[in-house]
């Protein structure tokens, strides 16, 4: 914490900070109404939290995982509320990891600390956004190309702070990261020879099995992805390389990451509020997170409801909470699903379970925070990268 040497932070900082405020206040403003109400009374669509089962949730992973070798860094993406990274703060974590420089500016200006930004950055804002976070806090960003590295190890060197690094390995996902023993050794080797970088360790987060629906396939999967990132990590430690952080894992192979030998956290996200996609494979949180939503027209064939995909995000997997109405299609404004067994009346309240969260949170603006089917109280969600207002370069 605390580190010296801020240049431009303080003004990133405290656009950050006002940001939060202003997101904080908007919503209030917007939504302070509906404090009270039952979630059945607000407008819909509505987000609604699930406040005590999002913190069964957070409760439930810290204590599994006092068990286990691995800490957890969650990943904040999934719900982009300083709010509920205060509680998993609360209930003990490495520290955080985001999705962007954006996401990482509101974390900061939360409070928060040790943030990765879990993936490699290459524009200019971000960058420096990113340099101007290193002076007041410990942030770690993932590389996995040399020429990449020494424009960061330049910036940083330039601003006189120091960038924590993770070597970005390819696991199997085929997106970002270096994907052999001797690319991720030259790497390194590089990463340590440049003056403003600090080598930390490797990221190798297995997406690619996270869709893997079928448990034994998943397993076998999720294998061969750590035994190539624990082949890179031994390959390195054999060359002398310090890897004290070796990170991977989402909610779907949390525990089986967790577990795996040398790993030292996990990066799951999607565990806090759940969803459809992640709930079908991991049964271990609870679904804390729905769209409030009414039915707006009942043709004999079928339900509409007030909530589309401009509302519920990646449709494909959203249900109706308690029925049976299989979903037909979203249109930007119309869920449309089958009657199912008890179809709804027209007029009638419904709450929709997202296909995948970090979709759906994207689209909205305020969390109604409830406990027990009452509003207890609106929560911003604020970070958003540019071409959401507020965030478009923070530098
Ligand atoms: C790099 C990285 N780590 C971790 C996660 C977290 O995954 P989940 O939300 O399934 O827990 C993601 C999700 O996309 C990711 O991109």
């Amino acid at each position: 914490m605390g580190r010296p040497g801020l240049r431009n932070a303080s003004g990133l900082l405290a656009r950050a900070e006002t940001l939060v405020a202003a997101s904080g206040e908007r919503v209030r403003a917007e939504y302070a109404r509906d404090v009270g109400r039952g979630i059945d009374e607000v407008a819909s669509p509505a987000l609604i939290l699930d406040l005590p089962a999002a913190r069964r949730n957070i409760a439930r992973m810290a204590l599994e995982l006092e068990r286990l070798p691995a800490g957890i860094r969650p990943h904040v993406k999934v719900h982009k509320s300083p709010s509920l990274a205060r509680i998993q703060h609360e209930h003990g974590v490495v520290g955080f990891s985001v999705a962007t420089v954006w996401e990482a500016a509101v974390m900061a200006a939360a409070g928060l600390d040790d943030i990765f930004v879990a993936n490699t950055l290459a524009g200019a804002a971000q960058v420096d956004a990113l340099i101007a976070l290193a002076g007041g806090r410990h942030v770690l960003v993932a590389v996995d190309d040399l020429a990449n590295a020494a424009m960061l190890s330049a910036k940083a060197s330039a601003a006189g702070v120091t960038l924590g690094v993770l070597i970005e390995i390819d696991t199997g996902m085929d997106r970002a990261g270096v994907d052999s023993e001797d690319a991720a050794l030259a790497l390194a080797r590089s990463v340590l020879a440049l003056p403003a970088l600090e080598l930390e360790g490797v990221t190798g987060y297995e997406g690619h099995c996270s869709g893997v629906v079928e448990a034994d396939r998943r397993a076998s999967w999720h294998r061969r992805a750590m035994e190539f990132f624990g082949h890179v990590t031994a390959r390195l430690v054999r060359e002398g390389i310090p890897v004290h952080v070796r990170s991977a894992g989402g909610t779907t192979t949390w525990r089986w990451t967790a577990a795996y030998p040398g790993i030292t956290e996990i990066q799951a996200g999607s565990y806090v509020v759940m969803d459809n996609f992640h709930g079908r494979m991991v049964d271990d949180f609870e679904s804390a997170l729905t769209v409030a939503t009414t039915v707006v027209s009942r043709p004999p064939d079928r339900v509409i409801v007030d909530a589309g995909n401009k509302t519920v995000g990646a449709w494909p997997l959203a249900t109706i909470r308690g029925l049976d109405a299989p979903v037909v299609r979203f249109d930007e404004e119309h869920g449309v699903f089958g009657l199912g067994s008890e179809p709804p009346p027209l007029g009638a309240r419904l709450q929709i379970v997202p296909g995948y969260a970090p979709a759906t949170v994207s689209a909205f603006e305020a969390f109604h925070v409830a406990e027990e089917g009452v509003v207890v109280d609106v929560w911003p969600v604020v970070p958003r990268g540019p071409g959401h207002h507020g965030m478009a370069d923070m530098s």
